[in-house]
């Protein structure tokens, strides 16, 4: 059956007021560019003629400007999840104009399934390839496009032209089957394959729309002198766990957050010899893992996204042989399924905003109240993993902040899921700790030397109250109250 081909402009007429509207992608990376645009358009003639329109947003992750920011600055979103980092996006969500679900990202495809949402109304994916018989071949990010494709009553192709189809042999598409008739999913080594490599949709309910228009991925802040020593941390501490014998020196697959911080982890770990060839089992494939594939440091890598520099992606356009061998990528309920994480023993390595002294993290709230980005999949990994990292630089803020408080403002990841934190001055072992001996391990070993007396201070307020945890109700929250009022944190005051 002849496919049918609409302009962007004509597609996005096909999004009506209250829809609820999948994409396709996963960070930036393979989210659709041009219709979002022209929906944003629709929705500031219709806010001109006096007219609701709003639409519910789901994706697989973060996106890019053209479809979070366009969509943001039209005010034509009224529900987003499950995760977003664009600035108006944020912005949108802090002041209450959309309401944001931040979700763990390997439950939204089942979630969506289960019908925790209604409908998908619409589902608006990119491809680099697709047939008559109805097969779309997704592009650098896949996140829950194969769901929403199946499940929408409409499938919108943005054919992108910019992306070679010879893709097609990256990827790894399948959906397991839900409760309660679910099975194991036969992932057993990280490059296991157990899909299709394209998503199949019936192709009555295509229409395409062809586009050429570049990735949005910028490139990572240059690594700094606290990244480098975090990164150092973390790889002294792998190699002492190798030698003491509780990691087989053989290693094991890696996965590392999102951000500079992780970026600049897995560069350090790249370069250092004491660490074995390794592979990654990750929801997003960053530049310095591609960069360690070519020295042959990363065997192979399974992602749900290239979330690389346009740079990076164009080298391994022009290398996809070569590249086609090493990564695979899968929508983010296998890329991220805790059951995988769990059979494959993966070294989960996330980026803390802040920890408390007795090992909670807090990935997504500055002050308790602004959401940053959401929690991704780092609760995803860090609950299932053989060891769970957190890594932080020791303050924000030129100092005025410090990234160890008395207790987080808001809380991601528990004291007990939680079991080393890294910052650029040590390493924190929790395992095996009480509460008391966690909160010294991580003033002495991670805080800024200039917040440890504070912090002990506040410890042995803590432990005049008695119990198993030294909470000090009444000065929980004196460093983030002293930030508020003064700027910094170093003006603490203690409530008597
Ligand atoms: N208080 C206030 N601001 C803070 C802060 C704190 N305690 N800690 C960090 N920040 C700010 C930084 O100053 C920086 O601000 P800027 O953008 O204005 O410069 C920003 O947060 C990002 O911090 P940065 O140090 O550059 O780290 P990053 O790019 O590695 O991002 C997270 C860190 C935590 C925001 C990011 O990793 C994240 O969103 N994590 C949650 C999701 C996740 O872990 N996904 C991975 C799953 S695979």
């Amino acid at each position: 059956m002849a496919l049918k081909f609409v302009s962007a402009e004509e597609a996005a007429k096909l999004v009506k007021h209250g829809y609820n509207v999948g994409f396709s992608g996963f960070t930036h990376a393979g989210c659709p560019k041009v219709v979002p645009g022209e929906i944003a358009k629709i929705a500031q003639q219709e806010h001109e003629k006096g007219n609701p329109f709003q639409i519910s947003v789901f994706t697989g992750a973060s996106t890019g400007d053209k479809l979070d920011g366009e969509l943001a600055r039209a005010k034509a979103v009224k529900f987003r999840t499950p995760y977003q980092t664009t600035k108006d996006m944020r912005n949108a969500i802090n002041n209450g104009e959309v309401q944001y679900c931040d979700l763990h990202l390997s439950t939204l495809a089942q979630d969506l399934r289960y019908g925790f949402y209604g409908n998908i109304d619409v589902a608006i994916i990119e491809a680099c390839d697709v047939t008559e018989d109805g097969e779309i071949v997704p592009t650098c990010g896949v996140g829950i496009s194969a769901t929403v494709a199946r499940m929408a009553k409409v499938v919108i192709v943005e054919l992108n032209r910019w992306n070679p189809k010879e893709m097609r042999g990256m990827h790894d598409i399948s959906e397991p089957l839900d409760a309660p008739r679910r099975r194991e999913i036969p992932i057993y080594e990280v490059q296991d394959r157990i899909g299709k490599d394209h998503i199949k949709v019936d192709p009555a309910k295509i229409v395409v729309v062809e586009s050429n228009v570049p990735n949005e991925g910028g490139a990572f802040a240059p690594v700094d002198e606290i990244t480098t020593k975090i990164g150092e941390n973390v790889v002294q501490f792998f190699v002492k766990e190798m030698e003491e014998g509780r990691m087989p020196k053989t290693f094991l697959p890696v996965q590392s957050g999102v951000g500079n911080i992780a970026n600049a982890v897995l560069a350090a770990m790249g370069t250092n010899k004491a660490i074995p060839d390794f592979e990654v089992y990750t929801e997003v494939i960053q530049d310095a893992v591609i960069g360690l594939m070519k020295e042959g440091r990363v065997k192979f890598a399974s992602g749900c996204s290239l979330t690389v520099s346009n740079e990076c992606v164009e080298k391994i356009y022009k290398d996809l042989d070569f590249f086609k061998e090493r990564i695979v990528l899968r929508p983010s309920e296998y890329s991220n399924n805790p059951e995988v994480v769990r059979r494959l023993g993966i070294i989960a390595i996330n980026t803390a905003i802040e920890a408390d002294i007795f090992g909670n993290i807090n990935s997504t709230h500055i002050m308790g109240t602004k959401m940053m980005n959401g929690i991704g999949g780092s609760g995803d990994f860090t609950r299932a993993s053989y060891v769970s990292i957190f890594v932080t630089p020791s303050t924000a803020k030129d100092g005025k902040i410090s990234s160890f408080v008395p207790m987080v403002s808001h809380e991601d990841h528990s004291e007990h899921s939680v079991k080393i934190i890294i910052s650029e001055y040590g390493v924190a072992d929790l395992r095996g700790k009480s509460p008391k001996e966690r909160a010294r391990e991580i003033i002495e070993k991670c805080a800024h030397p200039d917040y440890r007396p504070m912090l002990l201070e506040y410890l042995e307020m803590g432990e005049k109250q008695g119990g198993q945890t030294p909470v000090d109700l009444k000065n929980a929250f004196a460093f983030h109250e002293a930030f508020n009022e003064t700027g910094d944190m170093h003006n603490v005051k203690w409530r008597k």
